[in-house]
């Protein structure tokens, strides 16, 4: 089993290029199946996540022609099945985007219940209610979900939560109703206002995507398009806590800064110091980290996906620190493996209390799901001493190169298997 090995200590310093973001790519991607003509799409990131929702498109028919790492034409005219089962769609979260993609475009769709990460129950009763509302039958059983439609007929949604898989799903289902769709407390990420502007490129009708209020007029068909998917903000924001919790000094480049006020906030306020610039942002960690309290909350609010790498750095900082997740219920299993590096953290509920030390310590700990797991990293990296992270395929979920970009930034990392590579590493790093 692959792992990654990490002597810590060091600060990372420099410069790191960020990718195109996961969460966009996967409705895009799938969106993308909408039209029978050819869609060029860039800058998507080359990861797990997206390799397997292109491999589960392949099987229903799409044409999938991989230009380069990170460009991919795709071609949804050959689609010969409306039905998404099977390993590879339930892996990943992702795949219920085929619900809303395949019921807009041929007015039905059957897709395995959806997987991905273990951080809470994840309904997907927002998505059926929305879809129901436009007319659609939607019937759970033998854990599959089928959606079929006579007609989609445009209707008033109000979401329960502000789900970004319901917004996004019921937004693409909209795009090929008749008349209008109005999607009432819509989901205000970045990457629900760049699959609104993709499915615009294509002819789509939808105004108000990052307010609280979509409006979407249906459109007859959608058609070809070129499109460069946004930065990652989850990505870029792992980095910039990671400059954070090993008192370095990163760059990360090719970013929106705007997407990362939130971020950038809170690493103000911890004692960090940061600069923006257009298209990058600079985090430097020199000075004494403060405590402070964090709740994660719906975009613009801080992050969910965040949680785990600002408690990394809250428990090197000074003082008490109180971290609420209001999001997903199990989204603090990570604590425990922190906790054998050192850490003073204790979970109450959906809250963690966590007491600052002033250093983890190397110790062999595994990654429960993608963000804790990238959160457990750069615990390691600031560690004294080696450590090693299991389950590294949750970490390649949604990070490309994570380990590459980490070495340029100065890391003593390496992906390794088995125990005479540990030993090597030992040696090597000694
Ligand atoms: N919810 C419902 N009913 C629904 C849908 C959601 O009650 O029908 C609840 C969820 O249980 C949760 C909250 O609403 O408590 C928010 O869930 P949301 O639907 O917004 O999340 P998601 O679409 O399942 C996406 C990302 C997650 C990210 C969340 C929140 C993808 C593939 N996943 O999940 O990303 O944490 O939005 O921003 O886009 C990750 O990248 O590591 C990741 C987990």
């Amino acid at each position: 089993m692959e792992q990654y090995a990490i002597n810590g200590g060091n600060p990372l310093v420099g410069e790191v290029e960020i990718g195109g973001a996961k969460n966009a790519a996967l409705p895009i991607l799938a969106a993308s199946l909408m039209t029978d003509e050819t869609v060029l799409i860039e800058n998507m990131p080359d990861v797990r996540d997206t390799a397997i929702l292109l491999d589960a498109m392949q099987s229903i028919g799409a044409h999938v022609e991989r230009l380069d790492r990170h460009s991919v034409k795709i071609n949804g005219s050959h689609i010969h099945d409306v039905v998404v089962d099977g390993s590879l769609a339930k892996k990943i979260r992702g795949s219920y985007y085929f619900l809303g993609v395949l019921l807009g475009k041929y007015k039905r769709a059957a897709v395995v219940l959806p997987g991905g990460c273990d951080i809470g129950c994840r309904s997907i009763d927002q998505h059926i209610k929305g879809l129901r509302a436009l007319g659609a039958s939607v019937k759970i059983a033998h854990g599959m979900v089928t959606a079929e439609a006579q007609r989609l007929v445009g209707s008033h949604i109000y979401l329960d939560v502000a789900s970004v898989g319901a917004t996004a799903n019921i937004m693409m289902a909209a795009v090929l109703a008749e008349g209008r769709t109005i999607i009432e407390n819509a989901a205000k990420e970045p990457h629900v206002v760049d699959l609104a502007n993709f499915l615009n490129s294509m002819g789509a009708n939808i105004k108000g995507a990052g307010t609280d209020v979509i409006r979407i007029r249906g459109v007859q068909k959608l058609h070809r398009t070129e499109y460069v998917i946004i930065p990652d903000q989850i990505e870029a924001g792992t980095f910039m806590f990671a400059a954070a919790a090993t008192r370095g000094d990163i760059t990360v480049k090719n970013v929106i800064p705007k997407h990362l006020e939130s971020i950038s906030a809170k690493l103000v306020e911890i004692g960090c110091e940061v600069r923006e610039f257009d298209d990058s942002v600079r985090v430097i960690s020199k000075g004494p980290l403060r405590h402070t309290h964090v709740k994660t909350l719906p975009y613009p609010g801080f992050p969910t996906d965040m949680q785990p790498q600002i408690v990394v750095t809250l428990g090197l900082s000074e003082g008490t620190s109180i971290v609420t997740e209001t999001i997903f219920e199990n989204r603090f299993r990570y604590v425990e493996e922190l906790v054998r590096m050192g850490a003073n953290i204790k979970v109450e509920g959906m809250t963690a209390i966590i007491d600052g030390v002033s250093c983890y310590t190397g110790a062999g700990i595994s990654a429960p799901d993608l963000r804790a797991g990238a959160a457990l990293v750069i615990a390691a990296l600031s560690a004294e001493g080696m450590s090693t992270v299991d389950d590294i395929r949750y970490i390649e979920r949604g990070y490309e190169d994570f380990h590459l970009k980490l070495q340029k930034l100065g890391a003593q990392i390496e992906k390794i298997e088995g125990e005479r590579e540990q030993q090597k590493f030992r040696l090597k790093t000694g």
